[in-house]
């Protein structure tokens, strides 16, 4: 049985990507997620898996050496898939120290446990073994508004903010440990993800949040920005496509052929609950554009990110299957029968965040 090592599980995509592969493997694989529980990281997104008998967490800090050797040496893993990540770029505004730690010193540690665990005497790796990094469209910088101008795995890397930078780090290191040693690996560069467990930090989520509370629904700058929406499922199947089919040692960039500006997405998921919510229920009352208020943008705000999906699509057959009309009403029902898991994540911490962060 194929034994499978998550970093950062217990996040919102990490914990989509447990549930994919446990709906499509079942019995077949062993999964163990190593996650620290930073404020984004969620054991209740794991609830309805955690007492498999082929799941173990184990709570760990990627960056402790010691820590990440013993899971490595106590167990025969045969694949990383490295998620964890500080994913939010207002945070790594804020602070970007703890960004380039995790980041890029976590994916320094495991590389290298990986790469001692898997390497023979005579410098080559046991077979079969394979190391995944999750990454972002945000290494390329931004795009102007061009319609025809897209990512390619061969744009130049271009990160702007201190998030971006740390996440094109340790792209790096991967490709270091590719090119140096013929480390077994691949990266992914996806675009936005949205659906259910987003930490409501995060536009789709934190705009469902406020309509459904009255509360302003804070939009930066011009409200313009485009970004390119994927719905997480199709991100995990992507990952495990990768793994499987893809060739060692190449990049894939990862899309939804989504753009759409901050604006438009604000007035979809607006339609979307007027649409979805009876009408005795009395949140209904006060969801209109009359909550949509102009905030101070962003400091050094990417403009545009749009992934030419080509390559993934060509070589492995992926393409998007989730259309962003139904990605939307899929994410917005998750909100709607999980209250409780926004509640408790927006209790606590979040509140403070929230207010320094919009104040
Ligand atoms: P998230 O913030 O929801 O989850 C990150 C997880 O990593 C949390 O469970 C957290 O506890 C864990 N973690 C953080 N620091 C850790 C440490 N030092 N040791 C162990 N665990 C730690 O992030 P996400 O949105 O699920 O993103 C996951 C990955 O995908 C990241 O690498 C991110 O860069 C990448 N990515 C995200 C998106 C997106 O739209 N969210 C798009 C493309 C790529
Ligand atoms: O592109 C992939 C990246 O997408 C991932 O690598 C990151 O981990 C993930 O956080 C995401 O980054 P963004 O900065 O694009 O996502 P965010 O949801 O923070 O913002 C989306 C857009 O909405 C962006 O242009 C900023 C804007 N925005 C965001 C918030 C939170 C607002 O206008 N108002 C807000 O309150």
């Amino acid at each position: 049985m194929r034994t499978y090592l998550v970093t950062g599980g217990a996040g919102f995509i990490g914990s989509n990507y447990i549930h994919y592969m446990f709906n499509k493997y079942n019995n077949d694989i062993r999964i163990i997620n190593v996650d620290v529980l930073t404020y984004a990281g969620n054991l209740e997104n794991l609830k309805d898996i955690e007492n498999r008998d082929n799941y173990t967490f184990i709570k760990a800090d990627i960056t402790d050496k010691d820590a990440i050797e013993k899971i490595f040496a106590e167990n025969d893993i045969d694949r990383v898939v490295h998620f964890a990540a500080e994913s939010h770029v207002d945070r790594s505004i804020k602070n970007p120290e703890v960004f380039v730690n995790t980041n890029v010193l976590g994916t320094a540690v495991m590389l290298n446990c990986a790469k001692a665990a898997w390497e023979l005497e005579d410098g080559t790796f046991k077979p079969d073994k394979k190391f995944l990094h999750v990454s972002t469209d945000e290494v390329y910088g931004s795009l102007p508004d061009d319609p025809n101008a897209y990512f390619y795995e061969t744009s130049p890397i271009d990160p702007h903010s201190p998030y971006s930078a740390s996440k094109a780090s340790s792209d790096m290191l991967v490709k270091a440990y590719m090119d140096t040693y013929k480390f077994p690996a691949n990266i992914t560069n996806c675009s936005n993800n949205y659906g259910p467990y987003q930490f409501p930090e995060k536009l789709i989520p934190l705009i469902i949040n406020n309509a459904l509370q009255g509360k302003k629904l804070p939009v930066y700058g011009d409200g313009k920005n485009v970004r390119d929406w994927l719905y997480v499922m199709d991100h995990a199947k992507a990952i495990d496509m990768v793994q499987e089919k893809g060739k060692l040692f190449e990049r894939y960039n990862v899309g939804g052929h989504n753009e759409k500006q901050n604006i438009e997405i604000i007035e979809i998921i607006l339609d979307t609950l007027c649409e979805m919510l009876p009408d005795e229920d009395p949140r209904k009352a006060h969801i209109n554009k009359e909550l949509i208020t102009y905030v101070t943008d962003r400091k050094g705000h990417d403009r545009r990110y749009a992934i030419a999906p080509d390559k993934i699509k060509a070589d492995l057959g992926w393409e998007p299957e989730t259309m962003f009309k139904e990605g939307i009403k899929l994410t917005i029902k998750w909100f709607f029968e999980n209250e409780e898991w926004m509640k408790n994540v927006t209790s606590g911490d979040y509140q403070k965040y929230y207010a320094e962060m919009y104040k």
